[in-house]
């Protein structure tokens, strides 16, 4: 017998309220609205008030899967926290939110593996799953990306935005759940899109600070390359894993970074737009949170129906990327 896959049982995604346009950044570095949707396809995005930290988001986006569940807090017993903008260094993201969700029954970790930490997660979670250990994950993509931001560097500060979305995962009792799942790295090109001060490698420090090594840094071309190449690659071979046809294929959902990015992956598969869910427009690239996110959008958008196949594709900082195929 086969055995048994996770399925998704909830969810649900939280933005800050506060809205970013294009048109607000043109007053604050030299920039244009005609060259940010060009490039990047991004009109506006969610940015976090200044009281609230990555975990504040991923409560609410965890509480909101919880309930879509049908689940009460008590029922959880393992919540991952994908973020590489957490609270503080330590401890954990994910405890603060098992602390203020009152997940008692739940232990609680970090992933960091950038914008691809939704679909690390769900890779991991099918594989508890199917060991028997943990019978109800949650999994919760949450960042505060403007924090990490040089607002004087136009090149980075156009691109990114905050929220958090969040699933609630289980034993699949039907024929839905995750029907393949694969993640990968490239260390080598760890440089390509990092932030390289406030770690044990260059402390926080008046240097560190004078010389701007906590902000968010990135080789945007070099990421492009990558990007295109790697995830069309894993898309196609979670496909082949499955023994799915691409005509199966109900719905993508990639990782929301740009939306020149998203347009190559559906060429590259043989994927029309109308099957490709897109809002990068209007919360730009919100790391781990993006395809959590796109999914309740989608199915609150009826684009997302019970029995669809969703491939699912990321690319982030590590370099990371992974993609999984599900049947809702
Ligand atoms: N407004 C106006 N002009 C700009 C801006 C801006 N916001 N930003 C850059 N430019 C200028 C540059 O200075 C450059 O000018 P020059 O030709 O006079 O030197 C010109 O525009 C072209 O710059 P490029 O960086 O070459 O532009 P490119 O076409 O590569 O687009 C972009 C940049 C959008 C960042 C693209 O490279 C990209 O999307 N890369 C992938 C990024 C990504 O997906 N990251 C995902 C991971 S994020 C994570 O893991 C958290």
């Amino acid at each position: 017998m086969e055995a048994t896959r996770a399925r998704v049982l909830g969810i649900g995604a939280y933005s800050p309220e506060k809205v970013l346009t294009n048109q607000d950044l043109e007053k604050m570095v030299d920039t244009s609205d005609e060259w940010i949707v060009e490039r990047t396809g991004i009109s506006e995005r969610h940015i976090a008030a200044d009281d609230e930290a990555s975990s504040d988001l991923a409560t609410q986006a965890g509480r909101r899967a919880i309930q879509d569940a049908g689940l009460t807090a008590e029922d959880i017993d393992l919540l991952i926290c994908a973020s590489v903008t957490g609270d503080m260094p330590f401890p954990a993201t994910a405890c603060f939110v098992q602390a203020n969700l009152g997940l008692k029954n739940a232990a609680a970790f970090d992933i960091a593996a950038g914008c691809t930490g939704f679909l690390y997660g769900l890779n991991l979670a099918q594989g508890l799953i199917r060991s028997g250990a943990y019978k109800r994950i949650l999994l919760i993509g949450g960042e505060v990306l403007s924090r990490t931001l040089d607002w004087t560097d136009r090149a980075t500060c156009v691109l990114l935005g905050d929220s958090a979305g969040a699933v609630v995962l289980g034993p699949a009792e039907d024929e839905s759940g995750i029907l393949a799942t694969r993640i990968a790295s490239d260390g080598t090109k760890a440089e390509l899109l990092y932030i390289p001060g406030g770690g044990s490698r260059n402390p926080a420090s008046h240097h560190t600070v004078d010389e701007g090594m906590h902000y968010f840094k990135m080789n945007g071309r070099e990421t492009f390359k990558h990007a295109t190449r790697n995830m069309a690659a894993i898309a196609k071979q979670v496909l082949a894993d499955s023994g799915l046809e691409l005509d199966d294929v109900n719905l993508l959902v990639p990782h929301q970074a740009n939306l020149r990015i998203i347009t190559y992956i559906a060429e590259q598969l043989g994927l029309p737009m109308e099957k490709v869910y897109t809002n990068v427009q209007r919360y730009g690239n919100t790391s781990s949170a993006s395809i959590p996110l796109a999914l309740t959008e989608a199915r609150e958008r009826g684009k997302l129906k019970k029995g669809d196949v969703v491939l699912m594709v990321a690319f982030g900082t590590g370099l990371t990327w992974g993609a999984t195929l599900l049947r809702w």
